[in-house]
Parts: structure tokens; sequence; C-alpha cells
């Protein structure tokens, strides 16, 4: 049966989910980007929405359909990532899943950049807003959990755990990307292994289909509301 917004485990809060890369430009017709394809994401924020969050979904650049039961906002960069999340508070969940670009050109060009000029283009940078962070230190309008991802490809739980102290996010999704035995990348891939780390201690989950993962994130997130809401 179809789940509507308004019955399940997350019946009544609101969930706010960033997914996929934000493109940077650099002229008109260029742009830098982080590699993700935004399936995980996506697939987070339909499971929220199965389990009966009002689940809004901020993509960037994705090859994905908008997932059933989500609303979706579509932006290109960090900046207006930052600001959808923004207009989207109050919200009770937040998952950061998106793979941000760190940095933007400050010197992006108005007009398409030309070979015939002659010389190399001359980009300098600057550092992009961090979402996660800047969600997990708000004051008043905090989420009441707060959730990022870490990407990693070495020491995976250190510098896991060294990002959620640093972000001042609740949990951290620890994501091995480095390519595997059997020479697939987790990035594009369908499937992941996670870490769930929390400030309680550490879940290491088997590798399964980023669908299976989403479910569990989202199992898990309604099992700390129903916890909490016990007290
Ligand atoms: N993130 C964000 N905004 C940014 C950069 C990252 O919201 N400008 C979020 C990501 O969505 C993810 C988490 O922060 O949930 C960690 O992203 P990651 O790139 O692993 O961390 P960084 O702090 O950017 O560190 P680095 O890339 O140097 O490892
Ligand atoms: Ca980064």
């Amino acid at each position: 049966a179809m789940l509507g917004a308004g019955t399940g485990p997350l019946a009544g809060l609101k969930a706010l989910v960033t997914s996929g890369p934000t493109h940077e430009p650099i002229d008109p017709v260029r742009y830098i980007a982080n590699r993700s394809s935004g399936k995980q994401g996506h697939a987070i924020a339909a499971a929220l929405a199965r389990l009966g969050a009002e689940t809004l979904l901020i993509s960037g650049p994705v090859n994905l359909p908008d997932p059933l039961g989500v609303s979706t906002k579509h932006v290109e960069t960090a900046r207006e990532m930052l600001a959808a999340c923004e207009a989207a508070l109050p919200a009770d969940i937040a998952v950061c899943a998106a793979a941000v670009a760190d940095w933007r050109v400050d010197n992006e060009a108005g007009q398409k950049i030309k070979k015939e000029k002659g010389g190399l283009p001359q980009l300098s940078f600057t550092e992009n807003p961090d979402i996660l962070a800047t969600l997990s230190k708000l004051n008043h309008s905090r989420p009441r959990l707060v959730i990022g991802f870490a990407a990693e490809t070495e020491n995976v739980i250190e510098h896991a755990s060294a990002k959620r102290e640093r972000k001042g996010c609740d949990w951290i999704v620890a994501n091995d990307v480095s390519v595997d035995e059997t020479g697939g990348g987790v990035m594009g891939g369908e499937e992941n292994t996670i870490h769930l780390i929390r400030a309680e201690g550490r879940e290491d989950w088997p590798r399964m289909a980023k669908s299976a993962a989403a479910e569990k994130l989202a199992r898990a997130i309604a099992q700390h509301f129903s916890l909490s809401d016990e007290g």
C-alpha cells in the first residue's frame, strides 16, 4: 500500500536532504564539480518520505528522476544549495548527502573564455560555505538531528569521527570510496559500505545496495525519534 505523508513512524516530522554534486561556474559554458550520482541522497529522501516524513530534497544537477512522495528543489551552486536549505527551515531532520564543491571560482567570466586569446585562463578560487557545518551550528533553528556524510579513501573511521566533531553534526555516515577489490568504485555505483558514527559509538554495516542503506538509515532515524520522544 502507498504510505502518504502523515502515516508511518516519521509522521509529523519534516526532513531536509541535500543530494548530488554542485556545479560552480567558470564561465557560461564551463564549471567545476565533484563526482556524485546523487543515488544515495535521493534514496534517503525517498526512504524518509516512505516512513511518513514531510521531505524536501535539495538536489544539485543529477541524471535521476525526482523521487516519488518528495518535494524536490533543483539548484546548481553551493550558495544556492545553502540558501534553499535555510529557506526550508525549520526542519526536524537534516541529511547532508550532497558532494558540495569545496571551492568556487571567484573570477567567473561573464563571457565564454576563448582559446584564441592565447595563454591559459588564470582561475582564482575561494571557499564555498559549508552547508552541514552551518546547519549544525544554528542556534534557534538547528534541526534536532543533523546527519552528514564523509566520503573517505583512507583511515575512514578516524577521518569521519574527526569530521563529526569539527562540523558539529550529530551523526556521520562514513563511506569508504576507495576503489574496491573488484575494481568497482562507490561513486556512481549501486552499493555502499557504511559505518554509522554517533557520539554513543559506531555501527559497521555490511556492503549493501544504496537503496537498502537508505532504508536502514531512515529506520535508525525513526528509532532515534521514537526513543527521544518517550523520555
Ligand atoms: N558539506 C557541506 N558543504 C560543504 C562541504 C561539505 O554541506 N561546503 C557536507 C557534505 O554534504 C557531507 C559533509 O559535509 O555531508 C562532509 O563532506 P566532505 O567533503 O567529506 O568534508 P569536507 O569538510 O569538505 O572535507 P574534505 O573534502 O577536505 O575531506
Ligand atoms: Ca569536501
